[in-house]
């Protein structure tokens, strides 16, 4: 199988290299953050508590992917809940095998998230692990909640970022952490032609590698 899996923080620009990787070689994408967003979502939605654990699972185990396309999953509110869902290990166990399945699809995957070529996919051939400054993460997501009609300072994008960075990188299971085989690429001062570039050179090598 071939699975380009990327990992990294939030607003590092993974999503925008994953998509335009999967139309470079033709491979299916996943976000795989909206499967989160979307359980945060129906957790907020039924006005429970992200920090409930069975009933953060219950809504991982009844997910239904068709919400995965609406634009309601990209508010701040949704991150957020979407973050805090993430650190319960049923909720986790609830998706694994859907993105398990996506990663065998042919001629290949490119998955994005935080435990893709950790837990997810630890045999994948290619891992990316993307990360930039906060605050030039935050200066991309800000434009893009205001570009949305969202209301919410800088200030606060930021405290929200490094909020959701120590969750993700300091959650008991599957924490945000590079693979001991992933190529690092610093996207804080590359436009994102040069990031597709560093990544194809990477993914390039080791494909013409394979036997
Ligand atoms: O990638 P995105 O910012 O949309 O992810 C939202 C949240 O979902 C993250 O902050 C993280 O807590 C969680 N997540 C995760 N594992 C993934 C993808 C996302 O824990 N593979």
């Amino acid at each position: 199988m071939s699975v380009i899996a990327i990992d990294g923080t939030f607003a590092s620009g993974k999503g925008t290299l994953g998509k335009a990787l999967a139309a470079h070689y033709g491979f299916t994408y996943l976000d795989t953050g909206k499967l989160y967003r979307a359980v945060g979502y129906a957790v907020l939605q039924a006005g429970d508590d992200p920090a409930a654990a069975d009933k953060a699972a219950q809504a991982a185990r009844e997910l239904d992917i068709e919400i995965l396309s609406d634009p309601i999953l990209k508010s701040g509110d949704v991150a957020v809940a979407a973050s805090k869902i993430a650190v319960h290990p049923e909720v986790r166990a609830a998706l694994l095998e859907f993105q398990r399945d996506f990663a065998r699809l042919k001629p290949g995957a490119v998955l994005d998230g935080r435990d893709i070529g950790t837990v997810i996919c630890p045999n994948a051939e290619v891992k990316l692990y993307i990360d930039a400054a906060p605050e030039e993460r935050a200066r991309r997501r800000h434009a893009e909640l205001t570009g949305y009609g969202e209301q919410i300072t800088f200030e606060t994008v930021l405290a929200q970022l490094a909020e959701r960075d120590h969750r993700d990188k300091t959650r008991a299971e599957a924490p945000l952490i590079p693979a001991d085989d992933a190529h690092l690429i610093d996207t804080t001062h590359l436009a994102i032609e040069a990031v597709l570039d560093a990544a194809i050179k990477i993914v390039d090598a080791v494909f013409s590698n394979r036997s």
